[in-house]
């Protein structure tokens, strides 16, 4: 993208190689290929799967995301009463005391506040969402190319632009609480122990929270840089305080950029967290072999997508052995099947990322898809798959 020619407004914003577009308002920026595998030609390592499974993105330049939300308006209750019919199977799953509707649940950063995907996606058809990571004051980001695709997978260095806490109360919260039967996680990070302090404190006053979403993958910047999710004293340092002021639940996001994941569940578990969820993104660069730049400003950047979900999976299974609070499972899930791989590695509930900026509709399409999974398996109760991986 780099040197690409922009021409378009603040929404729209074309480039020569690669179409970004931002879902109305949100800072999100969907990139739309138009390239090798748009055409036909799939690049080693990428997965059919990670365009929309009846193929519709191959090819289209009509970015999903100005594309109406599909008609039928489902009734969520896949629930019945008795949940034990594999025609209508019981797909509600329970997270750190929070009652979702199903697993499915939006994650950070790639679903904006929630609401600018009002129009493209049924909110309360959805488990739940997660807002765009929270700081204590607003942050503009990252200067841009902050997007790349990878095979199989997409680069971000975002850099947490947020409009800051007290702002989503005020302007976005009030708008959530209007639809009903939604299921709102706040996603918070700061760079001291002060600032996830005082966001949480700040969050505390807003109605209509679920539970907390604590991102430790940021900086330590009083520690000299490294990541709270990355360094063990850190990690218990933070929990601990975000758990002694947060009146929700808390839910600790951990990083994968750690020796051993199963040990930073568990410091996590012991330091308060009510659930874990994990992965965050990887660590990683891409670099225009032509003009010898770096393919992101940052030059490195956060790796996504199908391209990670096996190591996500194998993450989720050690981080599942190492406690016993829930756990969220993400990293490349884009099907009904990946959801149930992942819970049978041990995660009660699921989040989808990277597969929105592919196709905004990914979150509800792949809660109709998990029920038609569960009816053609005869699989009556959902719940029942967390942590059944059969080794023998
Ligand atoms: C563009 C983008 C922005 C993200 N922003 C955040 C964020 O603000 N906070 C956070 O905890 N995770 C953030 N993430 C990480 C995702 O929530 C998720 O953990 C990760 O992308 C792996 O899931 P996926 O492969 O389904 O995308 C972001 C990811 C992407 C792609």
């Amino acid at each position: 993208m780099s040197g690409s020619e922009e021409r378009g407004t603040s929404d729209l914003v074309v480039h020569t190689k690669k179409i970004e577009i931002k879902v109305k308002g949100s800072g999100q920026e969907c990139p739309h290929r138009t390239s090798a595998a748009a055409q036909g030609h799939p690049r080693p390592g990428s997965r059919g799967s990670f365009a929309p499974q009846d193929g519709r993105g191959r090819g289209r330049l009509v970015p999903a995301c100005i594309l109406p939300k599909p008609q039928s308006r489902y009734t969520t209750t896949a629930m019945t009463t008795s949940g034990e019919s594999s025609h209508n199977p019981d797909l509600r799953v329970s997270v750190a005391g929070i009652e979702l509707k199903n697993p499915i649940i939006a994650a950070s950063g790639t679903f904006g506040y929630g609401v600018e995907f009002e129009d493209v996606v049924h909110l309360d058809k959805l488990g739940g969402f997660v807002v765009k990571g929270l700081s204590r004051e607003p942050m503009i980001g990252n200067p841009p190319p902050r997007l790349w695709e990878t095979a199989a997978g997409m680069l971000n260095a975002i850099g947490l632009q947020n409009i800051g806490a007290a702002a989503f109360l005020e302007e976005k919260l009030p708008k959530l609480r209007q639809i009903r039967n939604i299921v709102v996680l706040a996603n918070i990070f700061g760079y001291t122990r002060e600032d996830y302090e005082r966001t949480i404190e700040i969050l505390n006053d807003g109605e209509g929270i679920a539970a907390y979403e604590l991102n430790v993958s940021c900086p330590n910047t009083s520690e000299g840089g490294l990541q709270f999710g990355c360094d063990p004293r850190s990690l218990d340092e933070v929990v601990t305080t975000a758990k002694r002021v947060a009146r929700r639940p808390l839910i600790v996001k951990l990083s994968p950029n750690v020796t051993s994941i199963a040990q930073m569940a568990h410091i996590a578990q012991e330091a308060g967290a009510d659930a874990i969820s994990l992965i965050n993104t990887f660590v990683a660069m891409a670099i225009d072999a032509d003009t010898r730049k770096p393919r992101i400003a940052n030059v490195t950047a956060g790796l996504s997508g199908p391209a990670i979900k096996p190591i996500a999976l194998r993450m989720v299974y050690d981080a599942a052995h190492a406690v016993n609070i829930p756990v969220i499972g993400m990293g490349g899930i884009s099907t009904a099947a990946d959801v149930a791989e992942f819970m049978l590695a041990g995660a009660s509930a699921v989040q989808i990322g990277t597969a929105s900026y592919w196709d905004p509709c990914a979150t509800e399409k792949i809660v109709d898809e998990l029920q038609r999974w569960c009816e053609d398996r005869g699989v009556s109760r959902l719940a029942d798959l967390v942590g059944g991986m059969i080794l023998e």
